[in-house]
């Protein structure tokens, strides 16, 4: 459902169900972990919707046909470590010839404000169509400097794809960056002082990776 100007709440009940499944406190970073790449693949879906494709011509058992193909590399998902990782294994299973680009973030403890310590991104970005991903959009921060980073060379398109954020989150990202499109799974209350999303699932990092 299209909320408003680039703004997209992933609303298929299969999603929705995923989504609540690992916000549960006492599911296993094994369950977390699968059901993330699950929720990954389904939202990915829904994401490549408006996918160019061209006609390319085939030979079926029976005859020639000029059959639709999309051109898989001129995607990139670009990860922002390191919970961004956790959904590219799910984003990679829908479209297996995707480019893959990361970018490495610090939220610093104090200011939560993101710092980069790492940024890789494939050859050509003018030529390619990218799609941000990361867990939570919570203060907005590691999105907006993400979003700035890749900006800088020139993608022909940006999307920005995470599981659940907050009206915060929300507000700050298309304060900065209204041309981009954000989808997500749900939107929650609220920010806690900590910069945590309430009622929200934890520290996304430490689900997907069990390092709490
Ligand atoms: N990052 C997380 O992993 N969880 C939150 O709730 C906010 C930011």
């Amino acid at each position: 459902m299209q909320l408003q100007h680039n703004l997209f709440l992933l609303e298929h009940p299969l999603i929705q169900h995923k989504l609540s499944l690992i916000r549960r406190k006492d599911t296993s970073s094994i369950l977390f972990r699968q059901l993330v790449n699950e929720l990954s693949s389904l939202m990915v879906y829904e994401l490549t919707r408006d996918m160019p494709t061209q006609l390319v011509s085939i030979e079926t058992p029976l005859e020639l046909m000029m059959a639709p193909v999309i051109d898989g590399k001129k995607l990139v998902f670009v990860s922002i470590l390191r919970a961004g990782n956790g959904i590219l294994d799910g984003a990679l299973s829908v479209v297996p010839g995707a480019r893959v680009g990361h970018i490495g973030l610090y939220r610093d403890p104090v200011t939560l404000r993101a710092v980069e310590y790492y940024f890789k991104m494939p050859s050509h970005m003018h030529e390619r169509d990218v799609i941000i991903v990361d867990p939570m959009l919570a203060t907005g921060n590691s999105a907006i400097a993400a979003i700035e980073r890749v900006k800088s060379l020139n993608p022909r398109s940006i999307k920005f794809l995470c599981l659940l954020t907050c009206p915060e989150g929300v507000l700050a990202f298309q304060k900065a960056h209204p041309d981009v499109a954000l989808y997500t799974a749900a939107i929650d209350r609220q920010l806690n002082d900590h910069g945590y999303i309430l009622p929200g699932l934890g520290d996304a990092g430490d689900r997907i990776y069990g390092t709490k």
